[in-house]
């Protein structure tokens, strides 16, 4: 299959300025009228090349004259023969929206029509030059039957609509120059939700939002998180809102999150549709942080796109990073920049280590969709941090006017990016770059040397990266690190030295560029020999690295203690319970009491804040221990975690069933004192649920739970404190909201993750339910990937049966829709972690894969290379 690589990258040779479609909107035979302006770039006689794909052509002309005969159409698009330097093309083509169960291009989410573009999907449309830095103001207009289609949306502001014969014809003007990936149209019948906002220099814009009937309350929330956001940008970034109106449509069948489509973003309903009735606390926080997300694209990725997709960090890195900034700022900065980093650990990490590693700016591509990925959006962010960190606030914020003043309308690279970041500072970005074009995890290691007589304390720092696939020699990068070196009673060490490799950019700032260096405090006025003395270097998790240091377990009490710095302090503590289950998987689980009475201090300091106590409390994920050992027993490892949880809370009984209490009589809503509250339940009750005694609890807290939070922490814990609960249990939530599907995907979630010897069997009786859909994503990943991916126990068997059934389904939904099973293959193609059995059987499953005849380009790029 057709691999392209980024350093091929040639500028268009025709580009087209302005598009006119016109849209009939039919199930089976919708008819696409296109006028395209097209301008021949440069000197040359080639023809011109449209891309195309799935599409019934019915003709072209050129200016008039009708040419069909004469061009060349073949699977991927048509070659058209010109000779005018300037022209107008005209093409008609039908498509076939019903049959369209990829999601990708135009396609039926219900009643309704919908499109997605990105990355490649305009092609199914019509043929385009359908690459981003072909950018072209669009005219469009809509028909449809007025009986089902009251609404007809595209992108930018309606000019004309009315009524002729029972059909709806509405007709839209985008006047801002745009890729074809962020075209968008939608039709079909919707409750509407509107309001509007006034930006920063005063101009009234329409804002609303289309969900399903019936939906309407369950909107307002994502009304008013848009109303944020909007405000958010203007006060950060000074970027206000450019169109007239903004729309946002919900659909329930979305390949993915969201869409930023200029002047109308679709989104999966599951990050719009929220009320305190069916969302939990995460739900409303993602639904706020993925509105955000696409708002901010209007900025970084519309008015300034990508030049090409490898340049796809550009916007998605810079994004995340913005919307995780805006987050901090409407929930808690601690557990927003936790639930990051747990990201990076369990998932960017996992990635690193396959085979499908690639840097945040992939070189090499066969189905883009196939990096839409953890390393391009999250590591990408931690990328857009770091100059964040390095520059500091102010310049940032200098460079990037200086990015949107030199680029706006345009479509660029991460280089001019990084150039317009240069130009806000006199550090030196250009060693920094490699983070762009190096891809894998740097481990960190540091060491530390005490000198009585001098009463200096010496660091020594090296960073290494192990090779990744298709990259064998790695180079140092530029690590800004947070460092502290303190005293068990809070002294703190002044820096006095800092070797070559090393620029120290502030007292608690350096940036650690070379294979080694050391850094060297003093210690003058005490006295370290008898008052130990701690280094931390990776305050805030400053770089998105890897740590090797050895911390006695009072070291790393210290730091959980006295820390300046919130992360090193949490992370302090989940060193501690890493370090517990590698003891439990040693068979050392009477020896723990040590670790113990570190938590017990630490949380008895922290018991006045809830949030903190939380993820104070939180043992690391099996996906996150995963990545802090090699050869792993998948299910020894779980086993290990699960006897250390039990062993915990067998210690901590009495500290954590005092801290347990049940939910306060005020009803609820969504703010964070009562988050806190919330979380906390949910941290105390997933350790005690290791111990029998707290199924009542557990009953009674279903019981008299009025919100999707507390239900789903009950229903979590009861399915590892006592299957007879929660089989009763998960039978009255599926009685109780049958009928409602973003929270019957929480219940095949639930199921799908029991720890239960016949999984497979409830899988398969699952799959049969009426609720379920081969072709519905959401469905799909909440019963098969929640399973691939979460459940340690049933995915890894030692007889290889959960990788057999996941691999079974997916060579069948890949015919269906090969993007989602992309998705779902991903914890298959990560074998690299596992010990020899495990990975043997992986391989069997994943080599019958490659040899399924018909495999969709998506799948083949991912299993072919974790196979290589
Ligand atoms: N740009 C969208 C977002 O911000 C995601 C689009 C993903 N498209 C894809 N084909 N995977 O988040
Ligand atoms: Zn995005």
């Amino acid at each position: 299959m057709k691999v392209k690589r980024r350093l091929d990258y040639t500028p268009p040779p025709f580009t087209i300025s302005s598009v006119e479609l016109n849209i009939k909107l039919h199930p089976t035979h919708t008819r696409v009228e296109s006028t395209l302006t097209v301008s021949r770039q440069g000197v040359h006689n080639e023809p011109l090349w449209l891309d195309g794909e799935g599409l019934n052509l019915v003709s072209v002309k050129v200016d008039d004259s009708d040419i069909t005969a004469q061009v060349q159409v073949s699977e991927t698009g048509m070659s058209v023969p010109c000779t005018q330097d300037t022209f107008k093309l005209h093409i008609v083509n039908h498509i076939s929206p019903s049959t369209n169960k990829a999601l990708e291009g135009l396609y039926q989410a219900g009643n309704a029509y919908c499109t997605q573009c990105e990355a490649e999907g305009f092609r199914r449309i019509t043929y385009f030059t359908d690459r981003p830095d072909v950018l072209a103001v669009y005219t469009v207009t809509l028909s449809a039957p007025e009986e089902g289609y009251p609404f007809l949306l595209a992108n930018g502001n309606k000019v004309n609509e009315r009524t002729e014969n029972g059909e709806r014809i509405a007709t839209w003007h985008d006047p801002f120059p745009k890729p074809s990936y962020l075209f968008a149209i939608v039709a079909g019948d919707f409750d509407v939700v509107e309001d509007n906002y006034v930006t920063a220099s005063g101009r009234d814009v329409k804002l609303a939002v289309y969900v399903d009937k019936g939906y309407a309350s369950r909107a307002t929330f994502a009304l008013q998180a848009l109303q944020r956001a909007m405000r958010w940008d203007e006060e950060n970034y000074g970027r206000e809102y450019d169109l007239d109106v903004y729309m946002i449509v919900a659909v329930d069948f979305f390949n993915m999150g969201a869409m930023e489509n200029k002047g109308l973003n679709v989104f999966n309903s599951k990050y719009i549709l929220a009320d305190n009735a069916t969302a939990t606390d995460k739900d409303f926080f993602n639904v706020e942080a993925v509105v955000a997300h696409e708002y901010f694209h209007n900025w970084t990725g519309n008015r300034v796109t990508c030049r090409d997709w490898f340049q796809l960090s550009l916007k998605e890195g810079l994004t995340v990073f913005r919307d995780q900034q805006f987050s901090a700022d409407m929930s808690s900065p601690l557990s927003t920049r936790l639930s990051q980093i747990n990201i990076m650990r369990e998932h960017q990490f996992a990635e690193d280590a396959s085979a499908m590693s690639h840097p945040i700016r992939p070189d090499e591509v066969i189905e883009m969709n196939n990096f839409y990925t953890v390393t391009v959006y999250d590591k990408g962010a931690e990328v857009i941090r770091m100059l964040h960190a390095i520059l500091g606030k102010e310049r940032f914020r200098q460079g990037m006017d200086t990015y949107f003043e030199r680029h706006d309308g345009k479509a660029v690279t991460c280089d001019d990016f990084v150039d317009a970041m240069q130009s806000a500072t006199t550090t030196d970005l250009s060693h920094f770059r490699r983070w762009y074009s190096q891809s894998g995890t740097p481990v960190l290691s540091v060491g530390k040397v005490v000198n009585s007589e001098s009463g200096e304390v010496t660091i020594s720092l090296s960073q290494h990266t192990k090779p990744t696939a298709g990259q064998p020699d790695k180079h140092p990068l530029t690590l800004p690190l947070r460092i502290a070196c303190y005293t068990s009673t809070g002294k703190v060490l002044a820096l006095s030295k800092a070797s070559e490799g090393i620029k120290v950019l502030s007292d608690d700032l350096i940036m650690f560029e070379s294979e080694c260096a050391e850094l060297t405090f003093n210690s003058h006025d005490i006295n370290p020999p008898t008052e130990p003395v701690v280094f931390t270097a990776l305050g805030d998790f400053s770089a998105p690295v890897k740590v090797e240091q050895s911390f006695s377990v009072s070291e790393r009490s210290i730091v959980a203690m006295a820390d300046p710095d919130p992360f090193n302090r949490w992370d302090a503590l989940q060193s501690l319970y890493n370090e517990g289950v590698l003891r439990c998987q040693a068979g050392e689980s009477a020896n723990l009491n040590d670790l113990f009475s570190v938590v017990k201090e630490v949380i008895t300091l922290h018991s006045h804040d809830a949030h903190l106590l939380a993820e104070l409390l939180s043992v690391p994920s099996v996906e996150s221990l995963i990545q802090q050992q090699d050869d792993v027993d998948p299910i020894k490892l779980s086993q290990a975690r699960a006897e250390f949880c039990r062993c915990l809370a067998i210690s901590l009984n009495a500290e954590l069933t005092a801290m347990l209490q049940a939910p306060s009589a005020s009803t609820y809503a969504y703010e964070q004192e009562q988050v806190g509250e919330r979380k906390l339940r949910h941290a105390l009750l997933m350790l005690l649920s290791y111990l029998p005694d707290t199924n009542a609890f557990i009953e009674k807290l279903y019981q008299v739970s009025d919100n999707m939070t507390d239900t789903l922490t009950a229903l979590n814990a009861a399915q590892r404190c006592n299957s007879q609960t929660f089989i009763a249990l998960m039978h009255d939530f599926e009685q109780k909201w049958h009928g409602d599907s973003l929270v019957l995907d929480k219940w095949f979630g639930l199921h799908a993750t029991q720890p239960s010897r016949d999984i497979l069997s409830t899988l398969t009786l699952l799959k049969q339910h009426p609720k379920f859909a081969d072709d519905n994503p959401n469905r799909v990943r909440a019963l098969i990937g929640s399973f691939a991916f979460y459940n340690t126990e049933g995915f890894h068997a030692k007889d290889g049966s959960g990788y057999k059934y996941v691999t079974d389904y997916l060579m069948e939904l890949d015919k269906v829709n090969p993007q989602v099973a992309a998705r779902i293959v991903t914890p298959l193609i990560q074998w690299q972690k596992f010990d020899q059995a495990h990975q043997q059987l992986m391989k069997t499953q994943l080599s019958r894969l490659l040899n399924e005849p018909g495999l969709s380009k998506d799948l083949f790029e991912k299993v072919s290379k974790s196979l290589a």
